[in-house]
């Protein structure tokens, strides 16, 4: 099959490397002229594991990165699958304007585009905006029509920053939001059956409102999921019970389950915080309130305080340094959107301490050194640590397990664990933000 792909972030580029992986020809369309030649050398815009080794296997062979949209009529797609960003605006909606544009320079093309091309929305938009907005811009600008000239889809992605590819190639679960259009409904069939042919993934075939939903519904679920742990966690600290151990056991229910139990200092990255507030801002942009998603936003804003107010309860950080270990929003990745580490620095700030910070990953480190330049990034955490009046586990990556006579090296141990990697010991004071 041959498959176009708009937008080469995060998401279009891991699609496109494990397109080509599945063995389809590939052609990535992007304005920026400096991803296209990344593309086309093979290497990955994107740090995710996997991805380099795949783009560099088939960059030039079968895949393709240009920045015209009109090469698209040459390459001649069977499908085309616009994955660009729809950021947040300042109320939490999303902000089409960008997707909007990738669908105009499309539209402009695809009727010379031979045969029926599937337009695939992979991008992640709230209800109606396939239908209601990219749709009828294709139409207008290709002159085409909808089931006739061009299929329309929807089909989101629930790829992990950190294991994109590992994801991709292993769903749980394929949506393909076709509505009534059998050969839309036909061509998402053909782009996966590499993937289904081996393996036995569920297929969910539904409408295209209702795939929108489906990704908000996934990521709101899973976020609320976390936030309701970490309010029985809250509890949980204030009778002095163990929150982990509550969760495990709790999560042998099956009807529960034992992932997104780990309670502590909340979530963050490009996804669950965006993804809650959009559903939020468009359900009360639709008549309905959401109350309970409003508050797993609100727990989820508390937790960095919480943690901070525990700080305050054993030492008084005015002037003096405080060590912050972990800055990406989760372990394995570089990325800092909306990571824990953000209000926490800002907390330490207001209080008037010197913060000194360090992240196993370089690229989490300089990216937080351009929001708050005036911290200290240091190499590793022992020195992090040497002097500070109390450290911050904000991200559990797994070296941070391994830390113990470290802490002796601070002027006064109080060590405040927002993700349980740290041992309680002799000698520290320690406060689990749950337990
Ligand atoms: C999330 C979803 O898991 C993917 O399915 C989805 O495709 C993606 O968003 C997206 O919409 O593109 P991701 O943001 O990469 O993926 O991160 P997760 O691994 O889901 O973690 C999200 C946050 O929740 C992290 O900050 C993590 O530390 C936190 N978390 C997760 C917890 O605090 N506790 C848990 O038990 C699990």
């Amino acid at each position: 099959m041959k498959i176009g792909i708009v937008g080469s972030g995060y998401v279009g580029t891991t699609i496109a490397a494990c397109f080509a992986d599945l063995g389809h020809e590939v052609m990535n369309v992007d304005v920026d002229d400096a991803v296209v030649t990344a593309l086309n050398d093979g290497q990955a815009p994107v740090s995710e594991p996997g991805l380099d080794d795949r783009l560099g296997r088939y960059a030039g062979e079968t895949l393709f990165a240009t920045t015209e949209y009109a090469d698209l009529v040459d390459f001649a797609p069977d499908a085309v699958f616009l994955a660009l960003p729809t950021p947040a605006t300042e109320d939490g909606s999303i902000d089409t304007a960008i997707i909007e544009a990738g669908a105009e320079s499309l539209g402009e093309v695809l009727v010379d585009i031979e045969g029926y091309p599937t337009v695939v929305v992979k991008s992640t938009v709230v209800p109606g905006t396939t239908e209601d907005t990219i749709g009828p811009i294709l139409e207008r600008e290709s002159g085409g029509q909808i089931g006739v000239d061009f299929g329309l889809a929807v089909n989101p992605e629930f790829l992990r920053e950190g294991s994109a590819v590992a994801d991709f190639t292993d769903p749980d679960k394929l949506v393909f939001g076709t509505a009534d259009d059998d050969r839309a409904r036909e061509a998402l069939e053909a782009v996966y059956a590499p993937l289904t042919d081996e393996a036995d993934v569920p297929i969910v075939h539904t409408g295209r409102r209702e795939a929108e939903l489906i990704k908000y519904a996934n990521n709101a679920f899973l976020a609320a999921k976390v936030s309701l742990i970490n309010e029985l966690g809250n509890i949980c600290k204030e009778y002095g019970v163990d929150a982990y151990e509550v969760a495990n056991a709790i999560g042998l229910d099956d009807r529960i389950g034992e992932q997104f139990l780990r309670s502590g200092v909340g979530w963050g990255g490009s996804c669950f915080p965006k993804d809650v507030n959009a559903i939020v801002a468009a359900a009360r942009e639709a008549g309905y309130d959401p109350q309970l998603l409003q508050a797993a936003i609100d727990v989820n804003d508390r937790q960095p305080e919480r943690m901070l107010e525990l700080m305050d309860d054993h030492v008084d950080v005015e002037g003096k340094r405080v060590a912050v270990l972990g800055l990406a929003f989760k372990p394995g990745t570089d990325d800092i959107r909306n990571s824990r580490a953000i209000p926490i620095i800002e907390g330490l700030q207001a209080r008037g301490a010197e913060v000194i910070a360090y992240d196993p990953n370089d690229g989490a480190q300089s990216a937080m050194r351009e929001r708050f330049p005036d911290v200290t990034y240091l190499a590793s955490a022992s020195p992090t640590l040497s002097g500070a009046h109390a450290a911050l586990i904000v991200t559990d990556w797994p070296e941070f397990g391994d830390l113990d006579l470290e802490f002796d090296l601070m002027s006064n141990s109080v060590v405040v664990d927002g993700r349980r990697v740290v041992d309680r010991r002799e000698g520290i004071t320690y406060e689990g933000l749950t337990w």
